[in-house]
């Protein structure tokens, strides 16, 4: 077996992102590096057909250093496996997966823009509470998703946070990033995971442990939609660790800049109890979108626009602008 894994692995001590791109990968033209986090490498590719049929798409790899570690090799096809299941206007959906040089790979749509974590904070409300309702209406179909023969997969997201949320030029938001999402029944099996969620977003029952409820990525996106609309996060503290023991006393936060309706809707998601919180994701947007007037996708678009315009003057590109180490 040990054979077997260095023979795998050899020719991909390098990761690709020390490689010169374009570089081809399997049916694809790799392009341009796009992000990479606790398990995957991320590239913007070409893929070629008849008669000059061309389309940009997204590889998601496995990174080199986890190939030929059976868990991870496993974890990564299943999430490519629950990503092709959800086909939603909020979601990343995937196409297809293979193998190619011996790296397990799946095809994603590319969403042309930014993400969330790119946009400048705070945003003016009402693009906070659409960016919010769009969130909590990928969650819902999330939530929802059953198999082709109808059983529910009872998916949590379990990372809901800015790095994940992807928005178009045309004023799109899309959750992405599937890679801790489990199904809850295979939880148990899962459970020593390759990487847990960003901490500054996770619920008190994620920072202890326990199992998790769809009722957790409610808890997120209230994180999240407390960021947008004041631009600082509601337990940040010194450190992780005192972040997540702030999430764990689950007081809830001090949200006097929020108005006054949608500061209860926030601190019901906020609540300790899960099953204190909205009855579904759904419920919890009918709540947002009820606490007044919601942006649309062009207001949305016009922010993601600047924000790509501003990435330029600094001799960015959107599509080679992230490159940091941390989980995302
Ligand atoms: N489908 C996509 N379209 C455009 N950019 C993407 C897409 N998927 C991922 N990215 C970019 O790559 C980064 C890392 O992707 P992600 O799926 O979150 O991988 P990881 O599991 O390594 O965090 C994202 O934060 C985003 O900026
Ligand atoms: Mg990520």
């Amino acid at each position: 077996m040990g054979d077997a894994r260095a023979r795998r692995s050899a020719p991909f001590a390098v990761p690709f992102r020390t490689l010169e791109l374009p570089r081809p990968f399997g049916p694809f033209l790799l392009e341009a590096k796009l992000g990479h986090g606790g398990m995957a490498e991320v590239f913007r590719a070409r893929v070629y057909g008849a008669s000059g049929f061309e389309k940009v798409v997204v590889v998601k790899t496995l990174k080199a250093e986890l190939l030929g570690e059976p868990e991870p090799e496993r974890m990564f096809l299943e999430e490519a496996r629950l990503q092709a299941l959800l086909s939603h206007r909020n979601l990343v959906q995937a196409h297809d997966a293979g193998v190619a040089e011996g790296r397990p790979w799946v095809r994603l749509d590319f969403v042309d823009g930014v993400d969330l974590s790119r946009l400048a904070l705070p945003l003016p409300a009402e693009v906070a509470r659409f960016v919010a309702a769009e969130l909590a209406l990928g969650l819902h179909a999330l939530h929802e998703a059953s198999d082709a023969t109808g059983r529910p997969l009872g998916i949590v997201h379990r990372d809901v946070s800015p790095k994940n949320v992807l928005l178009s030029k045309w004023g799109e938001v899309r959750l992405a990033d599937f890679g801790i999402a489990r199904a809850t029944q295979l939880q148990e099996q899962t459970r020593g995971g390759v990487r847990k969620g960003t901490w500054a977003y996770m619920s008190p029952e994620q920072v202890a442990g326990r199992a998790l409820t769809s009722a957790s990525d409610q808890f997120a996106l209230a994180t999240l939609t407390v960021e947008l609309l004041t631009g600082a996060r509601p337990f940040d503290a010194a450190t992780p660790l005192e972040t997540m023991d702030r999430i764990k006393e689950a007081r809830p936060p001090a949200l006097d800049a929020v108005e006054a309706g949608l500061r209860e809707v926030l601190l019901r998601a906020f609540s300790a109890e899960p099953s204190a919180r909205f009855p579904s994701s759904r419920a919890l947007r009918e709540a947002l979108c009820a606490c007044g007037p919601v942006a649309d996708e062009l207001a949305l678009a016009e922010l993601v626009r600047s924000s790509l315009a501003a990435g330029q003057e600094r001799g960015s590109t959107a599509s080679t602008r992230i490159d940091t180490e941390a989980p995302g």
